[in-house]
């Protein structure tokens, strides 16, 4: 059982404290959903749209710049003094049909690609703080993903590696030279081939004055047993390079049956454990600056429907907003690395 909570302990109390953001993932649909928007302000000091700043919202056509969504959460912020991050410029995948199914030819596309980028960067230039730039541009061995951007036919650049993400980052930059360009993962937290190859990338990025400021670990943990050690490891080595590490898509989903019921209720127990640890494992780097998760309430999160109900559970709140061992798990190590007494 969880012991009662006092709000004044919340997550983003503790957070301000230590100095590092904690963030999560929004659907801007839930705003006017009374828990969900109190929950939000009371325990996060930072959030990202989950879907709403992709090319599949902000352009529903080649001409249209739809800003509409995505300003929604930069009001939402300001109005509670929270920071915003951008998620995400350029990705491979969720695509919308008329940018997948036209015939581009590269010129055409290097152009539509630094439109969209200076166009977006600039609108929320002073309301976003740091973009995820390039999303999810490599597989699980290190190799470049095949994509519209990259190959397919490419922005020009095809079979010339990081090139293309490296123009991406240069074009941000010139867009607003002061927000903060991560490039964005998943599969590379700990130690292994992947992080390897986004290692080699941002260090001959920063030998030769690519604008990168971060790397977002994005941090799904789909198997209950993270190598905690490989993942400080890593960390380590990153911000050793000067750049920040920022945990972009914390959740933990747990196996469900088909009716959203844990498996193992024993599971909450390991979740809360793997939060807490996360946690203090970034806590304890300087460099590792934001914490986020990729939603907060189990209500709404993207794991159910991508597993077909065999996983769930994935957050800190369950869906009724009530507070989950793993919420308490990350309050306290926040509180152990911040003001509580
Ligand atoms: O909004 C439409 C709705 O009108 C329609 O009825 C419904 C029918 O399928 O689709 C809705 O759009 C969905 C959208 O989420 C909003 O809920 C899209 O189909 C669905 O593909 C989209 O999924 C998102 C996915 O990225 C693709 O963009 C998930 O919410 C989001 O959690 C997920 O987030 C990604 C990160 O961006 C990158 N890292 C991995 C992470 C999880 O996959």
């Amino acid at each position: 059982m969880i012991a009662p909570l006092s709000w004044a302990q919340s997550l983003r109390r503790e957070a301000d404290c230590t100095g590092i953001l904690v963030g999560t993932a929004v659907r801007t649909s839930q705003f006017s959903e009374s828990a969900y928007a109190t929950t939000l302000v009371r325990e996060f000091n930072m959030m990202q749209a989950e879907d709403v700043m992709k090319w599949s919202t902000i352009r529903p056509d080649r001409q249209t710049f739809n800003f509409t969504l995505g300003d929604q959460v930069v009001d939402f912020a300001q109005a509670h003094d929270m920071k915003v991050r951008g998620h995400t410029l350029l990705w491979g995948r969720h695509n919308p049909e008329w940018l997948n199914g036209a015939d581009y030819n590269p010129g055409m596309l290097s152009e539509l690609l630094r439109d969209h980028i200076t166009k977006v960067v600039q609108h929320y230039r002073g309301k976003v703080f740091a973009w995820d730039v390039v999303n999810e541009a490599l597989d699980e061995n290190g190799e470049f993903r095949s994509s519209i951007w990259y190959d397919r036919p490419g922005i020009g650049l095809a079979g010339k590696g990081n090139a293309y993400i490296e123009q991406a980052f240069r074009w941000a930059h010139a867009a607003d030279p002061d927000v903060l360009l991560f490039y964005n993962d998943a599969e590379g937290e700990a130690v292994n081939h992947k992080s390897d190859a986004i290692y080699a990338m941002v260090k001959d990025f920063k030998r030769r004055g690519v604008p990168i400021d971060g790397i977002g670990l994005q941090m799904h943990i789909f198997d209950l047993q993270p190598n905690v050690a490989s993942i400080a490891a890593n960390i380590n080595r990153f911000t050793a390079l000067g750049v920040q590490v920022h945990i972009t898509e914390l959740d933990v989903p747990l196996p469900t049956d088909a009716s959203g019921n844990l498996r193992n209720p024993s599971d909450l127990l390991k979740q809360a454990e793997i939060y807490r640890q996360i946690a203090a494992t970034c806590l304890s780097h300087r460099g590792c600056t934001a914490l986020q998760t990729w939603g907060f309430t189990d209500k709404y999160s993207w794991i159910r429907s991508f597993f077909r109900g065999n996983k769930g559970s994935a957050l800190l709140f369950d869906n009724k907003y009530n507070p989950k061992p793993a919420y308490r798990a990350l309050n306290q190590a926040f509180g152990a690395a911040g003001c509580s007494p």
